[in-house]
């Protein structure tokens, strides 16, 4: 299929599944307003990971990489009115963008925003309740570093999500020269030979292109 294929399929099953909401969009907005990235997830993306949410029941979300909180919207507003997500941003600019983002979409009681790097956050949070699902959605060099501590930070039954497996097609090139290819690569191969996941991954094409997505499970 070509790319206006599947942005044609991608529009259809948007409209025909996810639907419109202002708040979402006004989240988008801000952030391309702020000149954030457009790296935010896909409608239908979003949408799966607060399915994925539901589905799993959980409670306490952590999500790595927070951009302008467009997914953390998405799986804030899938909590129990008792569930809360820690979401670990590097960029300030970006944080205070979520922040207004977060509030505006009335979730903002349920989430905490952890400035820093996540790699200096992360055992910030050991020693508190696991958390039921971690997505991981940040710079890809250091996925390893963040399957590892979501496997730490969880417990039997976590779910791990992590976006941008696939970067058109590169993953699957053994003589990369990208960073964050290989980074990817790397978490990969991890969650493949980790004892402690069980782990697929699924080829995606939507409005952002062709890319992938990983989910695991701590066993
Ligand atoms: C990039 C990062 C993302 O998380 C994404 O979904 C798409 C692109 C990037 O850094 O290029
Ligand atoms: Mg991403």
């Amino acid at each position: 299929p070509t790319p206006e294929t599947w942005r044609r399929v991608d529009a259809y099953l948007t409209r025909t599944l996810v639907g419109h909401d202002p708040d979402l969009e006004a989240a988008v907005a801000e952030q391309r307003a702020a000149g954030l990235p457009a790296i935010e997830v896909a409608p239908v993306a979003g949408k799966l990971l607060h399915l994925l949410v539901r589905i799993s029941g959980a409670r306490r979300v952590l999500e790595i990489g927070t951009l302008g909180a467009y997914s953390t919207i998405w799986m804030a507003r899938a909590l129990p009115q008792d569930g809360s997500v820690v979401t670990i941003e590097a960029e300030p600019r970006n944080a205070e963008v979520a922040r207004a983002n977060l509030d505006r979409a009335g979730v903002g009681d349920k989430v905490e925003i952890r400035l820093g790097r996540a790699a200096d956050v992360l055992p910030t949070l050991e020693g508190t309740k696991p958390f039921d699902l971690v997505f991981i959605d940040a710079d890809k060099e250091s996925n390893s570093i963040y399957i590892d501590w979501a496997a730490r930070l969880g417990r039997s039954g976590t779910v791990v999500v992590i976006d941008n497996v696939g970067r058109a097609g590169e993953v699957a090139n053994p003589a990369t020269m990208s960073a964050q290819v290989i980074g990817t690569q790397r978490g990969l191969e991890l969650l493949g030979r980790d004892p402690r996941f069980d782990a697929t991954a699924l080829q995606t094409v939507d409005l952002k292109g062709y890319d992938g997505i990983a989910i695991a499970v701590v066993v």
